[in-house]
């Protein structure tokens, strides 16, 4: 499997809204972080497909090496 590309080596701070589905970008190379548009083709990752479950604001992962994914656990400060 393709290692991902360190994005932002932080979260992302985005609004999410209820019953939306929303694709997590895995791959780090969309331009339209955290989310996907696509540019992981030509990679072997995928997406993560959620769905936000209430109207939030939530922190995902732009490092792309959470063990939590899409959310940001932390694991962005060792490395
Ligand atoms: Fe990836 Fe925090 S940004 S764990």
């Amino acid at each position: 499997m393709s290692d991902p590309v360190v994005a932002q080596k932080g979260p992302y701070e985005i609004e999410v809204t209820a019953d939306t589905t929303y694709a997590w970008c895995r791959c780090g190379l969309s331009k339209k972080q955290p989310l996907c548009d696509g540019a992981h083709t030509v990679t072997d990752l995928r997406p993560i497909i959620w769905q936000a479950e209430k109207d939030a604001i939530v922190y995902l992962c732009g490092c792309k090496h959470s063990q939590d994914k899409p959310y940001c656990d932390g694991t962005h400060n060792s490395l």
